[in-house]
Formats: C-alpha cells, sequence, structure tokens
C-alpha cells in the first residue's frame, strides 16, 4: 500500500516540510482553512465536524494515515484525538515551547494523553523551541521549523527539540 502522509496547518510554518514531503513519492493531504488542490481538504479544526469530514475525504481519497504531523493551536479541542483515531502509523504532534515550560513540568506528557488505548498511534513530538545568538535570543524562522521536523521525521526520534529550550529564561 502507498504510504500516506497528512498535515495538519501546512500552510505556514510548515510548507517547507509539506515540500519536502512531496518528493517523498507517496500519498500527501493537507488539511488547513485555506486547503486547495487535489491534496487540500480545507476545514477547520475548531469544528470537530468540519475537521472529522476531511479526515474521512483524506483517508477515501489516499487510504489509511501512515504518517501525520500536526499543529495545533490548542489541544484543548476534539481534533487532536480524532486526528490520532484515525492514523495507523506514526503521529508527529508540533508543540511551541509552553511544552517546556519547566514551571508546568506536566505539559509534555498531558500532551502525550492524546493517544491514550490507541494501539495504532505512535505518539512523537516535537518543541519548537528559540534561538539564542550573541545579539539575543529569537524565535525559529519558518525554514528552522520546517528542516526540524523533518528532521524529527527522518530520526524517528520520540522527542526531539528544534533550538533550544533551556535556559527557559534566555527565550525571546
Ligand atoms: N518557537 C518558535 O520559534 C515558533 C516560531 C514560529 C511559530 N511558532 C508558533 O507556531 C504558531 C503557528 O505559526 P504560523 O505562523 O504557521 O501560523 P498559523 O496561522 O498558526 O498557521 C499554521 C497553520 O495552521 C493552519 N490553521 C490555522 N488555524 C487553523 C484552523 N482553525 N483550522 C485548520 N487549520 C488551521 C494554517 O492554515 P490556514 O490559514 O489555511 O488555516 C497554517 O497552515 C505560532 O502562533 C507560534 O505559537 C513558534
Amino acid at each position: 500500500m502507498v504510504a500516506h502522509t497528512l498535515v495538519v496547518g501546512g500552510t505556514g510554518m510548515l510548507s517547507g516540510l509539506c515540500e519536502a514531503l512531496a518528493g517523498d513519492g507517496g500519498r500527501l493531504s493537507l488539511l488547513s482553512r485555506q486547503a486547495s488542490g487535489p491534496d487540500g481538504f480545507g476545514c477547520d479544526y475548531y469544528d470537530p465536524d468540519s475537521f472529522s469530514a476531511a479526515l474521512d475525504a483524506a483517508v477515501a481519497r489516499s487510504g489509511p494515515i501512515s504518517l501525520a504531523v500536526a499543529w495545533f493551536h490548542t489541544l484543548k479541542i476534539e481534533a487532536p484525538r480524532l486526528l490520532a483515531q484515525r492514523v495507523e502509523g506514526r503521529l508527529f504532534q508540533v508543540l511551541g515551547s509552553a511544552a517546556a515550560d519547566p514551571s508546568h513540568p506536566w505539559r509534555l506528557e498531558t500532551a502525550r494523553k492524546v493517544v491514550d488505548g490507541l494501539s495504532r498511534c505512535a505518539l512523537r513530538q516535537v518543541i519548537l523551541g528559540f534561538e539564542v545568538e550573541p545579539a539575543g535570543s529569537r524565535w525559529l524562522t519558518n525554514a528552522e521549523i520546517s528542516n526540524g521536523v523533518l528532521e524529527a521525521v527522518r530520526t524517528d526520534a520520540p522527542l526531539t527539540i528544534i533550538g533550544q529550550t533551556k535556559p527557559w529564561s534566555a527565550r525571546p
């Protein structure tokens, strides 16, 4: 069966990742509000019905999801679980730097609950950190984020930090 990669939020900071994954030869599905074209499935992840319909349409077109990469503004919505329930392979959860905030040490573990009880979905986590340079610290560029997530997919590490999250006091 041809691999089916699905990316949630692939038109923003993950667009470079999608371009790289498109060269892998499998089927690619992109879910976002403005997604268009044969690979695009327009939906709003704050609306569970809209998001489920897009997932169903993507699976109907390209088969079971063997690799998913997802960025959600919040995990406190139904969409992350709806996605995890449909993944039959690896799910890369892209998380903001707040997942590494030492004053909230349980956040990473809480984020993992999205796959509780789902034996077919293997979770990987990617934290977007920051860069510290002589002139000061800064957030990651879109290219750094896409390249970092691609590296995480290729190496298949359980947890990847792009840039750094320590010392926490050095964040921009
Ligand atoms: N740590 C760092 O260095 C760093 C750097 C950059 C960004 N970030 C974090 O990443 C976040 C995302 O950045 P971004 O610039 O890519 O902007 P974004 O506006 O959050 O868009 C990200 C992607 O998600 C999609 N999307 C957004 N809302 C959606 C919704 N309700 N339903 C479905 N798809 C949705 C967008 O496409 P559509 O518009 O087509 O829906 C786009 O593909 C930032 O808010 C920031 O917290 C962190």
